[in-house]
């Protein structure tokens, strides 16, 4: 079936007549902001106050070994005030968030920008007691609670970094993250309530900070009242501390390029590094793209169900809705407690209007069956949105004729944690959506195909290759904490002159886009970036493990599930229990989400005489897919891939 084939969903006249971006106005914009990207993005720095305007705009160099960033360079602003102070006078009483505790029993929060206002001071003022000053860093664990937004915007509003580590990762990796950024303080709180199990999150703490200076201090949230151990001097009491701060707190002038938050992510090699996002150019594109991207009006209520432990909900929970005055919703919850019917309880009890979530979601959801969609009245939503991978036609279609009712456009969103905020997108108002298809580049994004090998560029329609963007833009992220040689490695060293994503992509005869997944060695489980690197590492850390490799494979509900080739330590057997041994060790690695889908106990892997091992051959034995396995003459014991083909069944 050739993608044009497909059946296309132009949008209806009614949003194409009131969206901010019909395909006229995004036909002009966007040659605007490709032919003149310093006029444009002039304009659009205008969404945001400064407190001292920029005259400089965009300042970038790609090339290898000069790679530099800049945008709105002498500009001063503060990320707080944006996101707050600016709209106290206007629609102060107005609710900022809304929160949906995990228990559908426990009762909703409308917090207001007043009340928003002087939470994130008190946390602000905390923070600055506890020693916190500009541009120190400060590690966030916390349960998806309204503190965890105030600690953002306390952070921004004294100019600390902050860097949030999902509630999901282990105290190891809770630990690498404080010692890498060089934290001087964790918030974290009691105890994380999902899907009616509670997480020990300050006991994940205490485990971490062993590991950690003795300076780091930690503050923590009271969330269900569970019982912690405490070590005085180090642990705070957020609450009692917050019933006497003051709740004024003056914001940090901050430039431009001073960072904002660092978030760490996985890639292809090593362990995973800091993304460093930082002030100005970030929240004029997290504003804008939210704003356009989602057709966001004022008065509308917007719910992301992500994380913030992740970027989309640091960009589209947090920044973006909030710069732009908006109601946004936090859930702490999860779509499957205590039924399938919860997503769809919360759009009705709130009157969603945009609703963005992730195809794993979906898929699990629509195996669920549509009883539990049925019951909710979802009249209110305007329209959807996906992003963390691809959306496969079967979710696209339940998705727009189940949830949406047939008449909610779909915004299939791509981009990365590197990218700040949307890159590609069809626009609701704009684009006649294809099923699976990201579409059209946003303002000011020059996405390249290139040739993988020969990185020529590929011209016209159709094409498919490695996807690069040739030009900077205002929310890409501008250095690897700490390491600004592995950032120009990583995303400038393949492609000269281009940022490479990482990923495949084609465009289709009509010029539209559609992401074909990773070309390296990061696999995407349930929207979520894992490096097969680090799930190797843990691995081979355990005693009786020889050699691991890990590769992903179709999976029906995560998109892709982790497939492990496992050879043992000389006389070690290949029992049931260590099968479950390595699987609880690679939890308490890295976290539940790295945890093995599949083991094979692999007695030898495929190397190259130069010992590489060849993944590509271990991709296709997990898909079951060896008729196609390629020029194998280049191994150093060919007999070892029968020996796997032969054995796959004693996977599980
Ligand atoms: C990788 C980035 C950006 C927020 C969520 C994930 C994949 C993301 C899509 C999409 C196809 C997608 C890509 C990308 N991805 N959105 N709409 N269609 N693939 O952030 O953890 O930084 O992962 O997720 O492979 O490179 P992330």
């Amino acid at each position: 079936m050739s993608d044009t084939a497909a059946k296309t969903y132009p949008p209806s006249d009614a949003m194409a007549a009131n969206a901010h971006v019909d395909a006229t106005k995004y036909d002009a914009m966007y040659a605007a902001s490709i032919s003149d990207p310093d006029g444009f993005w002039r304009e659009q720095g205008a969404r945001i106050d400064w407190i001292k305007p920029f005259t400089q705009v965009k300042d970038v160099d790609f090339t290898l070994g000069n790679v530099s960033i800049n945008w709105y360079a002498d500009g001063q602003l503060n990320v707080a005030a944006n996101c707050i102070d600016r709209h106290l006078e206007t629609r102060g009483d107005q609710t900022a968030i809304i929160w949906e505790p995990d228990s559908p029993e426990d009762e909703a929060l409308h917090i207001t920008y007043k009340e928003l206002h002087a939470q994130t001071c008190k946390m602000a003022n905390i923070l600055r007691d506890l020693g916190v000053s500009k541009g120190d860093r400060v590690i966030i664990y916390l349960p998806m609670i309204p503190e965890a937004a105030y600690a953002m915007l306390a952070c921004a509003r004294i100019g600390a970094i902050h860097s949030i580590v999902f509630a999901g990762f282990s105290p190891d990796a809770l630990a690498a993250r404080v010692n890498g950024s060089e934290a001087k303080v964790v918030i974290t709180a009691d105890e994380a309530p999902r899907g009616g199990r509670n997480t020990p999150l300050k006991t994940n703490a205490d485990q971490a900070l062993l590991h950690c200076k003795d300076t780091v201090k930690c503050l923590v949230v009271k969330r269900t009242g569970g019982q912690t151990t405490w070590v005085d001097g180090r642990d705070h009491d957020y609450n009692a501390l917050a019933a006497d701060a003051a709740d004024t707190c003056t914001p940090e002038v901050m430039d431009a390029e001073d960072p904002l938050f660092i978030l760490y992510t996985s890639g292809s090699t090593g362990q995973p590094k800091g993304v460093v996002h930082t002030t100005g150019g970030y929240l004029v594109y997290a504003a804008m793209t939210h704003e356009v991207t989602f057709d966001y009006h004022d008065g509308d209520i917007y719910w992301c169900t992500a994380d913030v432990g992740w970027v989309t909900g640091h960009s589209y929970i947090v920044y973006g809705p909030l710069a732009n005055g908006a109601t946004t919703l936090m859930f702490e919850g999860v779509p499957t407690y205590p039924d399938a019917s919860r997503f769809w309880q919360v759009c009705e009890k709130h009157k969603v209007n945009q609703f963005y979530t992730a195809p794993t979601a979906l898929r699990a959801l629509m195996g669920q069956g549509n009883s539990f969609v049925e019951k909710c009245d979802l009249s209110s939503l305007k329209l959807l949105g996906t992003v963390g991978e691809p959306i496969n036609p079967e979710a696209w279609n339940w998705y727009n004729e189940i949830i949406g009712g047939g008449r909610c456009p779909i915004v299939d969103t791509w981009w990365q944690t590197e990218t700040g905020g949307h890159l590609m997108t069809p626009l609701p108002g704009a684009h006649a959506m294809k099923p699976g298809s990201a579409m059209k580049p946003f303002f000011g994004i020059k996405p390249v195909i290139l040739e993988p090998t020969t990185a020529e560029e590929l011209q016209g329609n159709p094409v498919e290759g490695v996807l690069c963007i040739a030009d900077s833009w205002p929310g890409q992220m501008r250095s690897v904490w700490g390491d600004h040689e592995r950032f120009e490695k990583t995303y400038f060293a393949d492609y000269p002159g281009y940022y490479f994503t990482g990923d495949g992509a084609k465009r289709d005869a009509d010029g539209d886009y559609w992401i074909t997944g990773r070309v390296d060695d990061v696999i995407n489980v349930s929207g979520h970036r894992m490096g097969t690197a680090e799930v190797e590492s843990a691995l081979v850390a355990h005693p009786k493990v020889a050699e691991a490799a890990t590769v992903g494979y179709p999976h029906d509900i995560k998109g892709q599930g982790i497939y492990c080739y496992v050879t043992l330590m000389g006389g070690q057997e290949p029992t049931e229990e260590l099968r479950k041994e390595l699987r609880t060790w690679v939890r308490t690695e890295i976290g539940p989400i790295a945890s093995p889908d599949l083991i094979q106990w692999a007695p030898g892997l495929p190397k190259t005489r130069s010992g590489k091992i060849m993944r590509r051959i271990l991709r296709k034995i997990a898909e079951d897919d060896f008729g196609a396995l390629g020029d194998t003459s280049t191994l150093a014991d060919p007999s070892v891939v029968d020996d796997l083909i032969e054995n796959r069944m004693n996977r599980s």
